[in-house]
């Protein structure tokens, strides 16, 4: 017997700086990964997978191969069983998983969990297969049908940059967040996004593509085919919120604080009305953020219906309760 082998994963938290609820029709985002992280270590080896959280008061103890992670109680290990399960391991880790990410706050605690184990478990391949294999793990143990995006942020995170990424071709392009640009976050309530109108937003974009083709290269012009309203403008969101990400991108380049918070602000109106992902309590968050000196721009981030709002200000800006977070690497082993 040899000695046993101590590993240490951690992956971060992401915040959606622009691009919600496009990535599941392909579209495009631009988030960054944060200096928030989940870290699990332990000792590889035996049969099984026994975790106990940091946050949570029941361990996770299943046996491998693990065939049906959505059956698995406490529920929050059905993140980490969904990840054994899609490696196939039949060598366990006995360890322990922590986070400094809020928990059920929009900012991606089930992804860094998910990246965390499968890298903990032996994960070998480059970010983006860690990040599919994540995101058909938690597709699989939650039945929620989430996009590329929590996954793809906290596995391929650059140091000091916001991503603009692609979620058809996976292609990134790391964009530098100027010295004069501030990102900041501010919780506003718990949301889960399992039992949600999540999944009938994602049903409602396959609807609207089967009349009008790909959102992601939809022309506005083509919405008036759709008769029927709501899904005219669950499409309409789509279609401008990809257009606010190039432009985000672009005034992010050119330095432009202003247009990028502009950008936001008319984001958060597209997923206010549009597309019905805000709560009132957002709402009244982006009003009072945005009215404060020193903020460019404020909007709810992440799948919404509960969560945080993040908000773009000038170094030194104040915001009560709210918490400075700046873009990181993305995960790793130790
Ligand atoms: C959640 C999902 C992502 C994405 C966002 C909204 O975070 O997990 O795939 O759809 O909501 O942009």
């Amino acid at each position: 017997m040899g000695s046993p082998t101590l590993v240490t994963a951690r992956a971060p938290g992401r915040v959606v700086l622009i691009g919600d609820h496009t990535d599941y029709t392909g579209g495009l985002v631009c988030p960054m990964a944060i200096d928030r992280w989940t870290t699990a270590s332990g000792v590889r080896g035996g049969s099984g997978l026994s975790l106990a959280s940091a946050d949570e008061p029941e361990p996770l103890d299943v046996g491998l191969p693990v065939t049906r992670p959505d059956a698995i109680t406490p529920t929050w290990g059905r993140y980490a069983a969904g990840v054994a399960a899609e490696l196939g391991v039949v060598e366990g880790l006995q360890g322990t998983v922590s986070t400094t990410i809020p928990i059920g706050a929009g900012l991606s605690s089930s992804a860094a969990l998910e990246l965390a184990v499968a890298l903990a478990l032996g994960f070998d391949g480059t970010p983006r297969e860690l990040a599919r294999l994540c995101q058909r793990a938690e597709n699989t143990a939650t039945g929620l049908p989430s996009g590329i995006l929590d996954q793809l942020t906290s596995a391929c995170g650059v140091d000091g940059h916001a991503l603009v990424m692609d979620c058809t071709t996976l292609d990134i392009e790391p964009l530098p967040v100027p010295d004069h640009a501030v990102v900041q976050v501010l919780f506003v309530t718990q949301r889960r996004l399992v039992g949600s109108p999540y999944a009938d937003r994602v049903a409602q974009c396959a609807a609207a593509e089967a009349v009008i083709g790909p959102l992601r290269t939809a022309d506005i012009g083509t919405l008036n085919a759709i008769e029927d309203a709501m899904l005219s403008r669950r499409a309409r969101h789509v279609i401008t919120e990809n257009r606010r990400v190039r432009d985000f991108a672009g005034a992010l380049r050119a330095g432009d604080l202003n247009d990028a918070g502009a950008l936001m602000l008319e984001g958060h109106e597209s997923l206010r009305v549009d597309y019905e992902t805000s709560t009132a309590a957002m709402d009244e968050a982006v009003r009072s953020l945005s009215a404060l000196r020193g903020v460019y721009g404020a909007r709810m981030t992440g799948g919404g219906f509960g969560g945080c709002v993040v908000a773009l200000t000038e170094p030194g800006t104040q915001i009560p309760n709210a918490w400075v977070v700046r873009p990181t690497a993305g995960a790793s082993r130790a």
